[in-house]
């Protein structure tokens, strides 16, 4: 049983194929396109799945779609009927653009006659977290924006059934109260929640939590949210009316403006009244399940310190490395438990490799070593203060680089955070950097009762020596690898912490200001040419400029 699944036409779309069960490939389109988030049809995805798992687009048994087109329209059309007038031009845009997507259209025109099953949205992003985890039996909470009517979702998984069990629908929405708070502050919805959260322990609580919370009415499970300061039912450009102004007493941040007190004050309250209401979500979906295992998905799974909440009510917690719509490509595809890694995407040979390297010939010094001497010579430089970008085998799925295309510097060094923030990413001083760890050493610099494969929960940290790996109050966002998830980095872990007593590498994305997450050979190369990154590994080779 060949099976493709896709995402396309809201957030981050996909592809990914699986053959009986096991997914064989599976890749986001933005990082063919280079358009962040891209969620246009995934046709370059779409390729080179097929491409990678030696199959032809007619050999496909079936398609699964990640959501439901009909149940969403239903939605679209339901809403705007309240407002007729207010939504005449947005209604007109929205059918126009219903024509070209659908799904079934744009299959048969590339080729494909077969069987498209669609599944509903919160259920993909279930069946991406549940059969990928570990549990035989597990409660799973999804928190999004919107599906087609849903924003969030309880299920229990048993086996290999998933049952739902609580569902809250549009508009009331967790994911778009945090996105329009973040436009609201200045930054980009959809992309700048990662600020906000970065910038909330700056804040003060007190001062806009209780306003906030006032537009919330919760019943025992579930939660309603006043419409009146949101535009979401009528508008898909500004998210908030002057009401929300008007209630905070706060004028809305323009972008690049300079970040003031009261609007880390704010981001702190938007966290706190998330965390208080992602509790509540977590107490019900406990009751529900009666176990200690939870699987959390959705957009809103990013959240790492929300999700570390998840303890307070189950022992063990799992939320899957792209728990936004992009992994609802591969949810789509699954009805059983598979064994799984982030790394399934595109690699390359060591000859396609020194082939881009050619072109560049006069710019680089260029170094084949084998493995030891690659990794013993990489471990010297990260501590010995390079910032070193680090290219290896198949590229990640989802919006975090874990370890095969990666940016890796030394934590230990309390000024490397400010260089690579100012020289290399070009980014917001306050943001955080992330640590990764060998699993064997974790619990020792960090207070964390289970791994961190993916990065998706803060810990608390233990040690005072990675002060460019630690946020101001004290936490990381932690990924720990072992050595059955990727050998080669954790062989490069262990060695610097061999050389220097701490198993920790700082890791960032390999990609530049605004840029999707590098993808080829070339595009590694280019982008080393022009950043100031110190040195760059692909396969076992070291660069370095002339
Ligand atoms: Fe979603």
């Amino acid at each position: 049983m060949i099976k493709l699944g896709i995402s396309a036409f809201y957030h981050d779309s996909a592809a990914c194929i699986t053959v009986n069960g096991k997914v064989i490939a599976a890749v986001e389109e933005e990082r063919f396109t280079e358009i962040k988030h891209d969620y246009s049809f995934p046709v370059n995805s779409i390729e080179w799945c097929l491409q990678h798992a030696r199959v032809k687009l007619n050999q496909i048994n079936e398609v699964h779609w990640y959501e439901n087109p009909e149940t969403k329209d239903n939605r679209v059309r339901t809403t705007f009927a309240k407002k007729p007038f207010k939504t005449f031009f947005l209604n007109r845009k929205y059918k126009k653009s219903k024509k070209s997507q659908d799904p079934k259209d744009i299959l048969e025109s590339m080729g494909y006659t077969g069987e498209i099953i669609y599944h509903d949205h919160h259920y993909s992003h279930a069946a991406f977290s549940y059969y990928t985890s570990p549990y035989d039996h597990s409660a799973i909470l999804t928190v999004d924006g919107v599906g087609e009517w849903e924003t969030t979702t309880i299920s229990v998984g048993k086996g290999n059934t998933i049952n739902k069990v609580l569902k809250v629908d549009f508009p009331n929405s967790l994911g778009m109260f945090y996105s329009t708070i973040t436009a609201y502050l200045g930054f980009k919805p959809n992309e700048g929640e990662y600020k906000v959260m970065g910038l909330a322990p700056f804040g003060d609580i007190s001062i806009y939590t209780d306003k906030l919370l006032s537009l919330f009415t919760t019943t025992s499970n579930k939660f309603f949210i006043d419409q009146s300061p949101f535009t979401w039912e009528y508008s898909d450009r500004v998210m908030f009316t002057r009401k929300l102004c008007k209630l905070l007493n706060l004028q809305p941040r323009l972008p690049g403006e300079e970040i003031k007190q009261e609007h880390k004050d704010l981001a702190a309250a938007l966290q706190k009244v998330y965390e208080i209401q992602f509790t509540k979500l977590l107490k019900t979906a406990k009751n529900i399940s009666k176990s200690d295992n939870i699987c959390i998905s959705g957009g809103c799974a990013y959240n790492g310190v929300a999700n570390t909440l998840a303890y307070k009510y189950f022992k063990s917690v799992y939320v899957p490395f792209a728990p936004s719509d992009a992994g609802s490509a591969i949810g789509a595809c699954l009805d059983s438990h598979t064994n799984i890694t982030p790394y399934l995407g595109p690699e390359f040979t060591d000859r396609e490799v020194k082939k881009d390297l050619n072109l560049y010939r006069d710019k680089l010094l260029i170094y084949n070593l084998d493995e030891d001497k690659l990794i013993d010579k990489t471990a010297k430089l990260i501590n010995g203060g390079n910032i070193v970008a680090w290219f290896q085998g198949k590229m990640e799925f989802g919006a975090r680089s874990l370890g095969n295309r990666s940016i890796l510097a030394n934590p230990r060094d309390p000024k490397m955070k400010d260089r690579l923030n100012y020289v290399v990413k070009q980014r917001e001083g306050f943001r955080p950097f992330a640590p990764t760890i060998t699993e064997e050493e974790y619990q020792k610099f960090f207070e964390a009762s289970e791994p961190s494969p993916y990065m998706s929960r803060v810990m608390k940290t233990r040690t005072k020596f990675i002060p460019s790996a630690t946020h101001v109050d004290g936490t990381c966002r932690v990924q720990t690898v072992s050595q059955k998830q990727n050998r080669k980095f954790h062989k490069l872990i262990t060695l610097i912490g061999n050389q220097s007593s701490i198993p920790v590498v700082l890791n960032t994305s390999f990609n530049l200001k605004d840029e999707t997450i590098t993808l080829t050979p070339k595009q590694a190369i280019e982008r080393y040419l022009k950043s100031e990154i110190d040195f760059l590994v692909i396969n076992n080779f070291l660069i370095k400029k002339r």
